[in-house]
């Protein structure tokens, strides 16, 4: 089976229209893209289709989360525990970065979308890194919505990379054990400029976090769907946005 799906790149842009009945909108929208292989096994395809299905989403989900102005966007491309996967599989989704970047980068830059990245970018083939700090670099300066793509992202290991920064400063006398609290951690996770997630999401009905943002989700409000994440429509995510506007968030407090 010949893995090129490039030549079926379909770059069409959707046109979004605001549903006023959408008023409370999260800051960060976290999601767990979710069942790109199952999407492709339904029509007979190999799971790479619907990974390359599942790309051609991401620009799409985009387009709603800039239209509805939420600020930042985090997305689960490829998890700490994705390598675990058939060779073949691994290395088709170590390109979709470059790829993704190749077609809709111009479009991003023009839609004033700021790209981010949060992972262990080290790991991955050059010329994906080389792509991905290129994105980063071309839109360091806009100002509409973050786009922050998790690549080679597992919360546990933020946490021990946290761990190891913390030991690190009292070693060297920079801070002692007492002085460490909520903030100390806050500031050392990749995630650190940016606010908590308010809304996550997860596709293809599987109810976990799958290693995601443990820390920083302690507050979150959680929506699932059953829909899998090429089939991640406007539609859903707008279910989404209405759920979230019925939620009341307490924080441990009362009304
Ligand atoms: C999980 O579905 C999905 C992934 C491991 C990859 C997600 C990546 C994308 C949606 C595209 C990323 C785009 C960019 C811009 C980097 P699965 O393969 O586990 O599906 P399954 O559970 O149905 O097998």
């Amino acid at each position: 089976m010949a893995f090129n799906y490039w030549p079926f790149i379909n770059k069409n842009k959707t046109t979004v229209e605001k549903d006023h009945q959408i008023t409370v909108i999260p800051d960060h929208v976290a999601i767990i893209m979710d069942g790109n292989g199952r999407w492709a096994k339904q029509r007979g395809l190999p799971r790479i289709a619907g990974h390359k299905q599942g790309m051609d989403n991401v620009k799409h989900i985009v387009e709603v989360a800039n239209t509805y102005d939420i600020k930042v966007l985090t997305l689960y491309a490829f998890s700490t525990e994705n390598w675990k996967r058939p060779e073949q599989e691994v290395n088709f989704l170590m390109k979709l970065p470059q790829e993704f970047l190749s077609v809709y980068l111009p479009d991003l830059i023009k839609e004033n979308v700021k790209i981010e990245m949060i992972g262990d970018i080290e790991r991955l083939p050059k010329s994906t890194q080389k792509a991905i700090n290129n994105a980063i670099e071309k839109t360091e300066h806009n100002t509409g919505l973050i786009l922050n793509i998790a690549m080679n992202y597992g919360s546990r290991l933020e946490m021990v990379d946290v761990v190891k920064s913390i030991a690190e400063d009292v070693r060297s006398n920079k801070l002692t054990p007492d002085q460490i609290d909520e903030q100390t951690i806050n500031q050392r996770l990749y995630t650190s400029h940016l606010p908590e997630p308010d809304l996550l999401i997860r596709t293809s009905g599987e109810i976990r976090l799958s290693n995601f943002l443990l820390w920083q989700l302690a507050y979150t409000e959680f929506w699932f769907t059953d829909a899998y994440w090429p089939a991640f429509s406007e539609h859903e995510f707008k279910q989404a946005l209405l759920a979230y506007q019925q939620r009341k968030r307490r924080y441990g407090g009362l009304e």
